[in-house]
């Protein structure tokens, strides 16, 4: 697989957000009718799926290497960040085990569950983008 060929894109990142943000929307929602053609699983397996190849674009050829490359006092990092990829996996396929046994209105439990792990992953996100960004402050010598 070339650098190329696992480097994030905008639009993946874009989608993936407007992803949580509908997971949010029909785990919030009472159950009215209109919610029937929706498949919460199926949402999920996509997150899953995105996720999945988003956190292999980040550990092969994405911001990793570039950090490592230009800031390699940041490794230790960057590597506990890349550890956390995991447990968003396993999160994500936690919601899913719950939410096969379920329908809208969907429990308060995995409601909380689901907005745990998205604050934790937007936070996680957030420390990867302040990362990246001191790598290369580093790099131009505007870092300490
Ligand atoms: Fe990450």
């Amino acid at each position: 697989m070339t650098e190329q060929a696992v480097r994030l894109d905008f639009h993946a990142l874009v989608m993936e957000h407007h992803l949580l943000r509908e997971i949010h929307y029909v785990l919030s929602a009472d159950d009215n009718g209109r919610m029937e053609r929706v498949s919460l699983t199926g949402m999920l397996d996509e997150l899953y799926d995105r996720l999945y190849e988003h956190f292999l674009a980040e550990e092969h050829g994405g911001y990793m290497s570039d950090v490592l490359r230009r800031a390699p006092h940041l490794a230790d990092e960057a590597a506990r960040l890349s550890g956390e990829h995991p447990l968003f996996l396993l999160e994500v396929r936690e919601c899913r085990r719950e939410a096969d046994y379920q329908e809208a209105p969907y429990s308060a439990d995995l409601r909380g569950r689901f907005r745990k792990f998205a604050e934790r992953y937007l936070h996680h996100e957030h420390h990867e983008n302040s990362l990246v960004q001191r790598a290369f402050d580093v790099d131009i010598g505007v870092g300490d």
